[in-house]
């Protein structure tokens, strides 16, 4: 699975969305100090670089080299590249000591995890008991009616190439086992909803699509998912409204609960 990340992190940092500012705040409203984030799966530093914005410091991991390579550089921000599971000493070594940390986050990347280690190691570098831990997702883009009447019948003909964890993303994170309690101000864990948005040509739409797992596992398996007949009805419908550049909007589902007591 970290191949696949490996294999397009570029595509990735050239057409994912970028997240909304009142993500943030509102992460940032339920945490009573704002110290030490772990952005764990940080990618090529997507929230990382939001967070920066809230917290005094922020470490990344994600076990993708590729991936870090091309995270903005930032004072504030430490990147590391990590196996998928930790050890005690290397958690302790690389992200924080026990109790210390205000916030974990996890964007778009909590179904690809072991959540059971991870969660035992999410509560024991939390401070209690409230350290908050905040994962979310988000589904495909909405683009303009035409667009997405051509996309709703190629993303199905997509299925038979998704890892299994991806159907945790279909169910917008509401099966998702996530064993923390209700934050300050809330009665349950989510998902909250949220719209992120990215200004998009043609070209970067494609690369969006090519950004997927799906396509790299099925470019495995000999198959284009992007066919000439399937690029040229993207055309016919992109090009309908006369405007080149769209936006394209992502919603966003997240989940959010503090460590408690335990
Ligand atoms: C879909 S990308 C999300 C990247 C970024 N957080 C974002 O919001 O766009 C998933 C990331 O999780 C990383 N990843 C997958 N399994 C991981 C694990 N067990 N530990 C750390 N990172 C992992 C992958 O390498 C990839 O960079």
């Amino acid at each position: 699975m970290a191949d696949l990340f490996m294999k397009q992190a570029k595509q990735y940092v050239g057409a994912r969305p970028t997240y909304p500012p009142e993500l943030f705040k509102f992460i940032a409203s339920k945490t009573p100090c704002h110290d030490l984030v772990w952005d764990v799966g940080t990618g090529s530093g997507q929230a990382a670089q939001s967070l920066a914005c809230f917290y005094k410091n922020v470490v990344g991991t994600d076990t993708s080299i590729k991936q870090l390579e091309l995270a903005p550089k930032l004072p504030n921000v430490r990147y590391e590249r990590t196996p998928p599971v930790l050890s005690w000493n290397e958690l302790e070594q690389i992200v924080s000591i026990q109790s210390n940390l205000d916030l974990v986050t996890i964007a778009q990347a909590l179904h690809w995890f072991d959540r059971r280690s991870f969660y035992d190691q999410v509560k024991w570098v939390l401070k209690k008991p409230h350290g908050v831990i905040a994962a979310w997702c988000y589904t495909e883009p909405e683009v303009n009616e035409a667009v997405d009447a051509v996309f709703e019948p190629f993303y199905a003909t997509t299925d038979p190439f998704w890892a299994p964890e991806l159907k945790l993303v279909d169910d917008r994170f509401s099966t998702i086992d996530f064993p923390f309690e209700p934050v300050e101000g809330t009665d349950h864990t989510g998902p909250f909803e949220f719209v992120a948005e990215r200004f998009m040509n043609l070209e970067e739409y494609f690369t969006y699509i090519k950004s997927w797992s799906a396509y790299q596992t099925a470019q495995e398996k000999g198959v284009e998912l992007l066919r000439d007949e399937v690029i040229e009805s993207f055309k016919r419908a992109w090009n309908e409204d006369g405007h080149e550049q769209k936006v394209a909007r992502f919603p966003v589902f997240l989940r959010l609960g503090k460590v408690g007591n335990l």
